[in-house]
């Protein structure tokens, strides 16, 4: 992927609402776009678009095995509303069933290396076996969402997964997503109403409080930047600056 082809994207795509964007990339792209879903409330906003439009891109979930009760009530009322298939990736069972036996079922506690390794385990891998084949990857990151997201394109380089990402809702505020959902009945998790913003799995995802950053409840014991490994893109610019090693471009 030359860095001239994303920035044409970029520009092509800059000022299209979200229906028409997510039309378009089908076409630019047939067969070749595949749509990851969390099941938040960004996730929410292009399943609907993707469900009422019967957009031609694939939709699929990674079940981690620990997310809450509540993202499975809200994947099958999004399955049922939308009439939609919705593929489920999970772990590989003797990789998760050794690592469980060695480590214990809650060793995400015990180190930052326990926690990624069953992050790799759970979503990475996963994930590069959910995007073969994929020239595009459609995700629901925002901006908003973080000060290191604030950095991500709507089209970038994904070095990691060797796609092109898209992120058609990078510039929506809270406020934005929150009137789509409610206008359009979409559904959305419970969870939200009780002070959850960003979802994940359940033993690493708490509630925050009124003011505090919007991701702060995810991996709360820890002093990171809050990211598993999904979305540590590098634009392509950065990817050929020499300061940076290959370790950088996957940590
Ligand atoms: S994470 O990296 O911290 O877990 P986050 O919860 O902010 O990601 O979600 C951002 C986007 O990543 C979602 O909009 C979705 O596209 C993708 N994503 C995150 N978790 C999953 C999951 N379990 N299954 C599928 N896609 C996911
Ligand atoms: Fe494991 Fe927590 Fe990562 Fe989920 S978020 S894969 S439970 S460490």
């Amino acid at each position: 992927m030359e860095a001239a082809q994303l920035t044409a994207l970029e520009k092509e795509f800059e000022n299209i609402p979200l229906k028409e964007a997510l039309q378009l990339v089908a076409v630019r792209f047939p067969g070749q776009v595949s749509f990851s879903t969390s099941f938040g409330m960004e996730d929410q906003v292009i399943t609907y678009v993707i469900g009422k439009n019967k957009i031609p891109m694939k939709v699929f979930t990674l079940d981690t095995g620990r997310l809450f009760n509540e993202t499975y009530e809200v994947w099958s009322s999004t399955a049922n509303a939308f009439d939609l298939q919705i593929d489920p990736f999970y772990p590989d069972a003797e990789e998760i069933q050794n690592f469980v036996q060695e480590k214990g079922i809650n060793s995400m506690y015990l180190s930052v290396d326990n926690r990624k390794e069953c992050c790799r385990i759970r979503k990475i891998e996963p994930l590069k076996r959910a995007l073969k084949g994929a020239a595009v990857w459609v995700t629901g990151v925002r901006a908003a969402q973080s000060a290191n997201r604030q950095n991500f394109k709507l089209f970038e380089w994904d070095e990691a997964f060797q796609t092109i990402k898209f992120n058609p809702l990078l510039y929506w505020s809270d406020q934005d997503v929150a009137d789509f959902v409610h206008q359009n009945h979409t559904p959305y998790n419970k969870l939200h109403d009780q002070g959850f913003l960003s979802i994940g799995c359940a033993p690493c995802t708490r509630a925050i409080q009124f003011g505090e950053d919007p991701r702060a409840g995810r991996w709360w014991w820890e002093n990171s930047k809050k990211e598993c490994g999904l979305h540590q893109t590098k634009v392509l610019a950065d990817i050929t600056d020499p300061e940076l090693t290959q370790n950088d471009l996957h940590s």
